[in-house]
């Protein structure tokens, strides 16, 4: 008999089902067995009779421990009406089983997955990722991640988008992060990065004609961790040619404004259209360039408390960002967003002469406090292009190395383009009611970047290492 899944069983009153899953709860009382059996669509509760499925096979299931798989076949059967538990899917019904069959056993759990697990240790966690995702609250956290991905992606399609997928192993494009490094075999002493987000390739996806791209794109920065950071994370990534500012954030507000009350029905938006701050004025006003508008978060925060969560959703565009900050730690100009990104027309005059006063044609998409988007419209000229590297310090060897051929693009009628990039685990952090994107993150990382279920990063043998033509430099005393 086929499985059926434990959701479906409302439809099968007085008929018999095969049904397969974990043992979520186990109980004998007065010569009976109840039994939870869960799926990844429910629980339902099996009452296991020794006169019906005989002492042999009763004997058998006592001996079962939670989390064990099993396959039951049986009857369902309506309960009677004092049983009735109106809380659960199933609350009405019961399985009357006939035959239990052992699938496999489980050891006992190293820590409780029938409730929230937020209160565990998150290293045992990580650990044992695949029991913590057993939990209702990860699995549900999954689920609806799943639900944007697949609805955002049918929404981009819809509008004429195409979702193209770019390397890995690239040449890198600095944005102000520190890059993982791929050493090459075949090419002894050089090297591949691994891209912190696909910015060149959709560019030049622009340049070749295909106008409207997007890609739920993995990127990769070697940044010390954070709560709301990860070395590995993945980004909604879109650029189109032929585009302004304001139509690439109409786009990006209609998109949210329709995914939220799609997925998240329950959720309020608590201003559409989404207000617009000046990167100044919010820093004035906030002491933040990413500012947090919730009615509730003003209160809170006069009252010095944490924010409660409850359902509010508060959209704000943070606009008008300068092109340049000096950074105190390289002592030199460095870009706010990506050195892609175009200077306001207006300020094209300023960028030799005043560089600190030149805005750029950037956009932030900040919600409940976090920065959840970021783009900007881009440079399709070669010549400012190659004057916006020499004004963040490059000579005019390493313009030629490093983007050669980015510039070398533009010289082949770059269409005028742009586009935006989502924090996708930070979107959906927020939109589950997440304290951390490692909530909403299958196998994510610890705080220090390390996995503690594989136990990466690991030592490699040394023909592995020799084979990739590095060496390891040895320990220093005291290192
Ligand atoms: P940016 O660097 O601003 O822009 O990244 C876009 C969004 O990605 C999220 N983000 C992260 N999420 C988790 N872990 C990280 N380490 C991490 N770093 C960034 C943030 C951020 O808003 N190429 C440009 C986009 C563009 O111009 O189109 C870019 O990557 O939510």
């Amino acid at each position: 008999m086929e499985s059926l899944s434990i959701s479906k069983t409302i439809n099968f009153v007085e008929q018999k089902v095969t049904l397969h899953g974990f043992v979520h709860n186990i109980r004998e009382m007065g010569g009976i067995i109840f039994l939870d059996l869960r799926d990844r669509s429910g629980i339902i509760q099996t009452i296991i009779d020794p006169k019906i499925i005989g002492e042999k096979n009763f004997e058998e299931t006592k001996r079962l421990k939670r989390e064990s798989v099993i396959e039951i076949e049986g009857e369902i059967k309506k309960r009677p009406e004092k049983n009735k538990n109106l809380k659960i899917l199933t609350g009405e019904i019961e399985l009357q089983a006939k035959k239990i069959k052992i699938l496999n056993l489980s050891d006992d759990l190293p820590f409780e997955i029938r409730k929230d697990t937020r209160g565990v240790d998150e290293e045992l966690r990580l650990k044992y990722r695949y029991l913590d995702l057993r939990s209702e609250r990860m699995k549900n956290n999954l689920i609806k991640r799943h639900e944007l991905i697949l609805w955002l992606r049918n929404y981009l399609a819809k509008k004429g988008f195409i979702e193209i997928e770019t390397p890995l192993l690239g040449k890198g494009t600095p944005e102000g992060s520190r890059e993982f490094i791929v050493p090459s075999r075949l090419w002894p002493g050089k090297f591949y990065t691994l891209p912190q987000s696909p910015q060149q390739y959709k560019q030049l996806l622009m340049i070749a004609g295909l106008e409207k791209y997007f890609q739920f794109a993995r990127c990769l920065r070697d940044e010390d961790g954070r709560a709301d950071r990860q070395p590995e994370f993945t980004q909604l990534d879109i650029e189109m040619s032929f585009v302004n500012q304001e139509e690439i954030m109409s786009l990006t507000e209609e998109m949210m404004i329709e995914v939220v009350g799609k997925i998240f029905p329950e959720k309020k938006i608590t201003q559409i259209p989404f207000p617009r701050i000046n990167y100044e004025e919010s820093l004035r006003l906030y002491q933040s360039d990413k500012p947090d508008l919730r009615p509730c978060s003003r209160a809170s925060s006069l009252q010095g408390k944490k924010i409660k969560e409850n359902g509010e959703l508060s959209f704000v565009w943070v606009v008008n960002q300068p092109l340049f900050e000096y950074s105190e730690t390289e002592k030199k100009l460095v870009s706010v967003h990506h050195p892609f990104t175009a200077p306001q027309e207006d300020d094209l005059n300023k960028l030799e002469k005043e560089p600190l006063k030149a805005s750029a044609q950037m956009y932030d998409l900040v919600l409940n406090g976090e920065e959840i988007a970021g783009g900007s419209i881009r440079i399709h000229n070669p010549k400012l292009q190659q004057l916006i590297f020499k004004i963040l310090g490059l000579k005019e060897s390493e313009i030629k190395e490093k983007f050669g051929h980015l510039i070398e693009a533009f010289k082949f009628g770059a269409p005028p383009h742009g586009g935006i990039a989502f924090g996708f685990d930070r979107l959906v952090s927020i939109l589950c009611n997440e304290e951390t994107i490692r909530e909403v993150i299958t196998f994510p990382k610890t705080g220090d970047s390390r996995d503690p279920l594989a136990g990466s990063p690991s030592e490699l043998p040394k023909t592995q290492i020799a084979e990739a033509n590095i060496e390891i430099k040895k320990k220093k005393k005291g290192e």
